[in-house]
């Protein structure tokens, strides 16, 4: 795969509620008005074919025998290939113009959501992630946004959103101590942890100030 050394690529993670995509549609706006010519927002599951798979077994209109979501192993799989699609159709094209790209969710949702859910030790199901994801494009900067379970779950409540995959509270506290932590999990990579409570403006400025760190 090329690697483009032009351009700039952003991920904003966190737990489901915690505002990515809020967030990735603000500083990608804040950008433009910046005068950055290429900004784009892009998602993961993405838009393209993989992701909108993902997007029904997540809602439910996918199951494996027996009624089940499918096992962690193919749901890990499913999020790598539809990275590898996300980098190659809607990534690569924008940074190869010196464009930014903003994602909501990569591969930091996949080391905590498919880990959580596994049935092994926690550092051989990280493994075994890693190694799927080895060779996805690494981003240049990644703001976790950290905002407790119960905040995030009444903003999921406030929108009245119907419940996904992953969104049981136990597994959300259990992947908001995991993303406090990810500098640890994935101590290679550029990543600030920022306080994603309080105010859209507020927690909008804690962003802009994680960016302009990074890229003074
Ligand atoms: P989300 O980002 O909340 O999108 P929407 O707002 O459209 O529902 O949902 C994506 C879900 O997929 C979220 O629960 C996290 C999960 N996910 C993984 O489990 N692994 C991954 O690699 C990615 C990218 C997402």
């Amino acid at each position: 795969m090329t690697r483009t050394a032009a351009g700039r690529f952003v991920v904003l993670e966190g737990i489901d509620g915690a505002g990515t995509t809020t967030q990735t549609q603000m500083l990608v706006e804040h950008l433009r008005n910046e005068g950055v010519r290429v900004a784009r927002a892009t998602r993961e599951p993405s838009d393209g074919p993989i992701g909108s798979f993902i997007r029904q077994v997540l809602t439910g209109r996918v199951v494996a025998p027996g009624g089940r979501a499918p096992a962690w192993t193919t749901m890990a799989l499913l999020f790598a290939a539809d990275r590898m699609d996300h980098v190659e159709s809607e990534i690569e094209p924008v940074l190869s113009q010196g464009g930014v790209v903003v994602s909501d969710r990569y591969d930091a949702s996949s080391l905590a959501y498919q880990s959580i859910s596994s049935d092994r030790a926690e550092d051989t199901a990280l493994d075994w992630i890693r190694q799927l994801n080895r060779h996805a494009l690494r981003p240049a900067l990644t703001i976790v946004l950290d905002v407790p379970a119960e905040v995030a779950a009444a903003r999921r409540h406030a929108r009245g959103e119907p419940a996904q995959l992953y969104e049981e509270n136990d597994a959300q506290r259990m992947l908001a101590a995991f993303y406090r932590d990810l500098p640890r999990h994935m101590p290679t990579d550029s990543i600030v942890v920022i306080d994603g409570s309080g105010s859209i403006e507020d927690v909008h400025a804690r962003v802009l100030g994680a960016y302009r760190t990074r890229f003074p």
